[in-house]
């Protein structure tokens, strides 16, 4: 078995055939002068298992996953799973209005033409994972990020709107403390309302937990309103650093901002490798029995 990281996910890639203990194969990947990518397999993979690694974000890093996969398939490998850490494209996952795409659905009938199975991390909606016809491991990163912020001292986990509840739940399961979470409303693509709620924080160092960060709107209104509550220090951290715009500037109210390493940035100091490790390491003994 081998590990193929994608330019998206070097770092990941890297961390997980550590983590698995199998090899991480050679892949020249360059962009020829009108930006189109080219990619080679270096190693000789005919007749193994390869677990892909390569997050779908930005679009062109979508396309260099179909072209990897089309290279191990003509290379004759035995099974291909794609391990996608951030699914670009699963914001629109259902049709609002007649005749829209529903770029979730796009995306997974591309990358499971060339899957046998494919490996997710907390994906916002399930609707996302009945798109395949493949297997699909949906890995949660909760167990990662409770350690990282049990070693943070955290007082209190919070999820900054109901939709992510069982995350902050799971996460403070694994820091052994308090959980509970904001109601948000929702004003435009990038700014959020947060109800007014009262919460025992004074004092404390919290951490606000959630799937994704991308404006930076929903942590940025809940971490004022925990501040102006009387927390010590307000962390924040999130599966998917996307950091778009000025979400770092919004975010500056926060003590510090952490992401996983599935959209990697300086930011990304958890990685989800064990929990990829764990989760893809029982399905393969599952199919193998
Ligand atoms: C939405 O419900 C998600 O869980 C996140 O809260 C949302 O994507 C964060 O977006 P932003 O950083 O733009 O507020």
């Amino acid at each position: 078995m081998f590990i193929v990281g994608g330019s998206a996910s070097k770092a990941l890639s890297a961390a997980l055939a550590a983590e698995m203990g199998i090899k991480l194969a050679q892949v020249e990947i360059r962009r020829f002068p009108d930006g189109e990518a080219y990619v080679r397999i270096l190693d000789d993979l005919k007749g193994e298992d390869v677990v892909l690694v390569q997050t779908t974000h930005p679009d062109e890093k979508l396309v260099e996953l179909l072209l990897i996969q089309d290279a191990l398939r003509e290379m004759g490998v035995r099974r291909i799973i794609t391990v996608v850490p951030y699914y670009g494209y699963a914001r629109q996952d259902r049709p609002f209005q007649k005749g829209e795409a529903v770029s979730a659905r796009a995306v997974a009938r591309m990358i499971e033409m060339q899957s046998d199975a494919v490996v997710l991390v907390d994906v916002h909606s399930r609707l996302l994972i009945d798109y395949f016809t493949v297997p699909v491991i949906h890995v949660s990163s909760m167990y990662e990020i409770g350690n990282f912020l049990k070693e943070e001292g955290i007082d209190m986990v919070i999820a900054p709107d109901k939709g992510a509840v069982e995350r902050a739940k799971a996460a403070a399961e694994v820091v052994g403390c308090h959980w509970d979470h904001l109601e948000k409303i929702r004003i435009d693509g990038s700014n959020v309302r947060i109800a007014p709620k009262n919460l025992v924080v004074s004092g404390m160092k919290v951490a606000i937990v959630d799937d994704i960060i991308s404006t930076g709107g929903t942590i940025a209104t809940a971490a004022e309103q925990l501040k102006s509550q009387g927390a010590s220090s307000v962390i924040a951290v999130c599966t998917h650093g996307l950091f778009s715009g000025n979400a770092m500037e919004r975010l500056r109210v926060c003590d510090a901002v952490y992401s996983c390493d599935t959209l990697e940035s300086k930011r990304s100091a958890i990685s989800v490798a064990p929990a990829i490790s764990r989760d893809l390491t029982a399905f393969l003994s599952a199919v193998s029995e």
